[in-house]
């Protein structure tokens, strides 16, 4: 089993040696190796048993690794890097030589973020690679936010765990690029829209989800999911609609009164959508282990935050 701890200078020792780590950042738990080690690449796509046309983000800890990594940058990447670095937002540029095809998928662009979370920064300024990280859950699963959750799910298959704490954003990072000049977001996540566009002047384009592009399955319509059945909508109609099934619950804000409180799971008693985000993966994590049949959630306010935590629950409910 992985061991788990906090020293950066063991996690350091495992990733010079060609091994892959789970390390905590703000939004989600990576599974991460040497972004310019290929051998270390391969083991991230097989342990997290992912398909190799799904390409990884690259982590970095110093501003000046961008230019190493990334040419072609326009001028609006460096002011989203400068107002939300470190933090919750991946940036596609155009690649240097250095990063290697298997990261990218074969794609000329690279993702690229500095995640902000204290160990992890240490770590990524005391290594002279950058690394690749996907999410540190089986491939379509659910993202882990503890280290807890990485030890039941990978614990078996990694030798490594660099204990962060609970994540303390707890979606995925936003995923920003350019298409033809115009910045596109393409994934919602930890960076919520409104801020992108206060610190531009500018809306922004927004690709919608897409079952058809393969190059980028973040963006797939099932992704997230529970094993169980999963359902999204108005809670009194979903729990009308499935009464004579043993369900479990997940509300916004509001309490059921008429079911178990062991089977209901409140993401922010107070309405607040950041805590809300932090609750979202353990809560379905926790539905999934519960003795219920079917999971039935509510969306949240579609706004800031709430947009990315309604997209995570719309492509669990996909799935189903
Ligand atoms: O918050 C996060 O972004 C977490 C933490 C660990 O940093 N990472 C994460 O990685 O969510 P992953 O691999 O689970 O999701 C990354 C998404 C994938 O859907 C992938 O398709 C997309 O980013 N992606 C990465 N590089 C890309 C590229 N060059 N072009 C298009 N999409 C890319
Ligand atoms: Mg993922």
């Amino acid at each position: 089993m992985a061991i788990i701890s906090k020293s950066i200078d063991e996690a350091k020792n495992w990733l010079e040696a060609g091994n892959i780590v789970s390390i905590p950042t703000e939004t989600v738990y990576g599974l991460a190796g040497n972004a310019l080690n290929e051998e270390a690449v391969t083991k991230i796509f097989t342990t997290k048993e992912r398909p190799s046309f799904d390409p990884l983000i690259v982590h970095i800890g110093r501003m000046e690794d961008l230019e190493t990594y990334a040419k072609d940058i326009p001028k609006e990447a460096y002011i989203l890097a400068e107002k939300f670095w470190p933090g919750a937002l991946s940036i596609l540029l155009p690649k240097t030589e250095s990063i290697p095809y298997l990261v990218t998928s074969g794609l000329d662009t690279v993702a690229i973020r500095m995640p902000n979370h204290p160990l992890t920064l240490e770590l990524l300024q005391h290594l002279d690679f950058p690394l690749a990280a996907p999410s540190a859950n089986p491939f379509g699963y659910i993202s882990p936010t503890s280290a807890k959750h990485v030890e039941d799910q990978m614990g078996d298959k990694i030798p490594f765990i660099l204990d962060g704490g609970p994540c303390s954003v707890g979606v995925e990072s936003t995923i920003v690029g350019w298409e033809d000049g115009q910045l596109t977001i393409y994934r919602l996540g930890g960076v919520s829209v409104e801020e992108i566009e206060e610190v531009l002047g500018q809306s922004v384009m927004q690709k919608s989800h897409s079952s058809s592009n393969p190059q980028a399955p973040g963006m797939l319509k099932s992704h997230y999911a529970p094993s169980k059945p999963f359902y999204l909508g108005n809670l009194d109609d979903l729990l009308e609609e499935f009464e004579d099934e043993v369900v479990g619950v997940i509300a916004f804000r509001d309490e059921l009164l008429d079911i178990d409180e062991e089977d209901q799971i409140v993401l922010s008693p107070s309405g607040d959508l950041e805590e809300a985000a932090r609750n979202l993966f353990s809560a379905l994590r926790k539905m999934d282990d519960l003795d219920v049949d079917v999971i039935l959630a509510e969306p949240v306010p579609n706004i800031g935050l709430g947009k990315a935590i309604n997209d995570r629950l719309k492509r669990a409910a996909a799935g189903h």
